[in-house]
């Protein structure tokens, strides 16, 4: 696919952006770094011991797949072997038949051991709890497929082509996995089976399959835990989940990263010599992208909506996920410019003083800081900003021509980072940190240092 050609367009005036100092970045760079240390974990398996990054050792002890993509490209800014090394550790947890699981348990002595805790029921072997039983490594659910781009960005950092082929053929079993047990019917959109898989857990997008109402006490994580235990009942077995699930969601979010990633993971295979492969996905990621027109864009709210069911019910609820697909780098200019003019340039809607709100500002289920009245926890995605996301879209935009744009969310995420410091998510209108506390993914801030220079 050839990245749409069109002229670059600039939305906001000139110099509003601004830029940083050298001696920032330096800043930036020497506390990402330190971070990204002090996360690192070590273990063995199979002979051999892999390093890697834990999201936040206050909260999130294991290795999480998209979690594990980021911190790798955070650590190709500083240090390549240590990336490659995130990428084995994470390729390490692949099951026979081809899944790269959500999570690694390296540690399994942290394991909670109460059986309503979500590590047992999204795992296989439904006892496993039980003091003597065997315990599980790695879960049974995916998270959005960003490992391709991942070690695109590792590759990019040091051209080293044996580790490009080492883990290739992973890569191309993951995703082939995901055409072949998430896209039962062929359509061209993967589907997820629980709330967890697209990372963005608790959105609001969601409410209407889990059948919630905000406001009750511990219903959310009643509902989540609800699907994760009847697909254990199934022994999360792909193609029974998929049938019989009642979880089934085609998640825009999901899609977009997946469509970005095959035509990634095609330019991977045919820069290693692989033509068929690079043929196979590069046919992939253009399905996908035509499935995500076809049946997620509504013309009259300018954006794209998740399919519930598998009636597959549009969802209406205007969140993060419906201006993802900007990621993919030949959507049409048509699509690109309603979602940037309807939403991202809308006051209304996600230009907020510390974008991008994860829900926009507009829906009734907006929290700033993604607390929802009534419950106990607090419900994460539900408003508040997140730097991955946020790295998403200055991309997105920076590669559709929107450079200004790019530039001033680079500059805004960088400054809210430096702020409050590197928090899990933030408050989308006083930038307050929110979540863990040295949170590895917000490190991505390094990441987005070359979108101040005016794009790629
Ligand atoms: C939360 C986030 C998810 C992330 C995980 C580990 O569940 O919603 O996206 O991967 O934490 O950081």
């Amino acid at each position: 696919m050839e990245p749409a050609q069109e002229p670059r367009k600039s939305v906001l005036e000139k110099g509003e952006a601004g830029s940083l100092t050298g001696e920032a970045i330096l800043n930036l760079n020497r506390d990402a770094l330190s971070l990204l240390k002090e996360n690192t974990r070590e273990h063995n398996f199979e002979g051999r011991t892999h390093r890697f990054t834990i999201p936040s050792a206050e909260k999130y002890v294991f290795q999480w797949f998209w979690d594990s993509c980021f911190h790798a490209m955070a650590w190709a800014n500083f240090d390549v072997p240590r990336a490659q090394d995130e990428i084995r550790a994470l390729i390490s947890g692949q099951n026979g038949s081809g899944l790269i699981p959500h999570i690694i348990y390296w540690d399994q002595s942290k394991l909670n051991l109460a059986p309503w805790s979500n590590h047992w029921s999204e795992t296989q072997g439904l006892l496993s709890f039980m003091p003597f039983a065997e315990k599980p490594r790695t879960s049974e659910l995916i998270q959005p497929p960003v490992i391709a781009e991942a070690v695109q960005r590792v590759y990019k950092a040091s051209s080293d082509k044996d580790f490009l082929r080492e883990v290739l053929p992973s890569l191309n079993r993951h995703y082939r996995w995901l055409k072949q047990f998430r896209d039962l019917d062929g359509e061209g959109l993967i589907k997820i089976v629980a709330p967890y898989e697209s990372g963005i857990d608790s959105s609001p997008a969601y409410d209407a399959v889990l059948n919630y109402t905000p406001g009750k006490g511990l219903q959310l994580p009643i509902k989540r835990f609800q699907v994760l235990f009847s697909n254990s009942l199934m022994d999360h077995d792909p193609t029974e989940v998929m049938r019989q699930g009642s979880f089934h969601v085609a998640d825009v979010l999901v899609n977009a990263l997946y469509a970005r990633n095959l035509q990634v993971l095609s330019d991977l295979n045919s820069e290693a010599g692989g033509m068929k492969e690079s043929r196979y996905f590069e046919n992939a990621a253009r399905d996908v992208q035509s499935a995500l027109i076809t049946f997620c864009w509504d013309d009259e709210r300018g954006a794209f909506f998740n399919l519930n069911g598998r009636d597959k019910k549009r969802s209406d609820v205007l969140t993060i996920q419906s201006l993802m697909p900007i990621v993919i780098p030949t959507l049409p200019r048509y699509y690109v410019d309603r979602i940037m003019n309807e939403h991202l340039l809308s006051e209304e809607r996600f230009l907020r003083p510390f974008s991008v709100p994860s829900v926009a500002a507009s829906e009734p289920t907006f929290q700033p800081d993604s607390r929802i009245p009534g419950e106990i926890f607090r419900g994460l995605w539900r408003g508040s900003s997140w730097v991955n996301t946020n790295y998403f879209i200055a991309e997105g935009a920076s590669q559709h021509g929107y450079d200004d744009f790019a530039r001033k969310l680079a500059l805004d995420t960088i400054q809210m980072v430096r702020d409050a410091g590197f928090y899990e998510y933030f408050n989308t209108e006083t930038g307050e940190g929110l979540g863990a506390k040295n949170f590895g993914w917000s490190t991505l801030a390094v990441e987005m240092v070359r979108f101040l220079g005016g794009g790629r």
